[in-house]
């Protein structure tokens, strides 16, 4: 298999999906949806759609009943993003190799902007029941997924303790519980809904929850790494962001050294688990390696 390609193909799909779940730029509040489509169409890996959608392939799903989710989990990771870069959180300027939302638009639009991304992903996610009346059960249950990994047990649980906890050292138990939830749980809700959607039962889901929290643990490990050995070019986003906000990172704790061997630990652990479940996909046994050793 040839990775590169394979995941570009999927990105142009991804891109494809989102373009079409826009909303249209018109009326007096225009301004809003140009500052939607600014920040959500700059680029980005696009792992949580594709993961997403690797997940409902490997429980035997077919059609477009994820696209809709795929859509709406990539608008709600875009506004916690165009959130995550405001003043009064990370307050930084590049975000995608592009001026952050609340640069261009204003603070006012960019908290506006995240708000209707958060949203139009529910407006977005809400229409599979147009497309499939028939899987209404599992559909509410994939709202359901979503609307709590993205809340206050999820991942603004996670922002709420991360922001309250800068300025000083934390213990690895409150980093953890921070990683878990900032990142992990919209990491979690992408391959949750993707099975789910897909039929898994409520086991199969479960298991896909604990690989998807090792992998989300890891994700959060490699990006507090490039924060450090990274270049603004290479991430599209400023490096030694934390360093600036006094934030505890795995880096800060343990070391670079360490906190790269515990990100490998963690991603050999998932993909043991993906390997244990007795359904094969080998593009996303790649991507989980691909994600540890990212550069961007
Ligand atoms: C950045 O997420 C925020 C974190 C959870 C570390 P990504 O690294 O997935 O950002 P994009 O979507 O590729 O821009
Ligand atoms: C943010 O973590 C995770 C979110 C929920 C947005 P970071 O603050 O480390 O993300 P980056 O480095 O700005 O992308
Ligand atoms: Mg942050
Ligand atoms: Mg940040
Ligand atoms: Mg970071």
């Amino acid at each position: 298999m040839n990775f590169n390609e394979e995941y570009q193909k999927r990105v142009e799909l991804i891109e494809e999906v989102l373009k079409r779940y826009l909303p249209e730029k018109e009326g007096y509040q225009k301004i809003i949806t140009e500052a939607m489509e600014y920040s959500l169409m700059a680029g980005g890996k696009r792992i949580r759609p594709m993961l997403m959608r690797e997940s409902y392939e490997l429980f035997g799903g077919k059609g477009k009943l994820i696209e809709p989710f795929m859509a709406a989990i990539e608008m709600i990771h875009t506004y916690s993003l165009v959130h995550d870069d405001l003043p009064a959180m990370d307050n930084d300027d590049y975000r995608r190799g592009r001026k952050t939302t609340h640069v261009v638009y204003g603070e006012d639009i960019g908290i506006l902007a995240g708000d209707a991304l958060l949203n139009y992903a529910f407006e977005t996610a809400c229409t599979a029941f147009d497309l499939e009346p028939e899987h209404s059960l599992q559909i509410g249950k994939a709202l359901q997924i979503l609307a709590g990994k993205a809340g206050i047990f999820g991942m603004i649980g996670g922002q709420t303790v991360d922001v309250k906890e800068s300025g000083h050292r934390i213990s690895e138990d409150v980093l953890d519980f921070i990683y878990r939830l900032k990142t992990g749980a919209l990491i979690e809700a992408s391959v949750m809904v993707g099975a789910v959607l897909a039929g898994a039962s409520d086991d199969e889901t479960a298991q896909m929850e604990n690989i998807a929290a090792k992998v989300g643990m890891a994700f959060q490990i490699q990006d507090d790494i490039l924060d450090v050995t990274s270049t603004t070019e290479m991430l599209g986003k400023p490096v030694h962001s934390d360093e600036k906000n006094e934030k505890t990172t795995y880096v800060t704790l343990i070391g670079l050294d360490k906190a790269g061997k515990e990100a490998e630990r963690l991603t050999s652990e998932a993909l043991c688990g993906l390997r244990g479940l007795g359904h094969e996909n080998k593009f996303l046994e790649a991507l989980l390696d691909w994600l540890v050793y990212r550069e961007k």
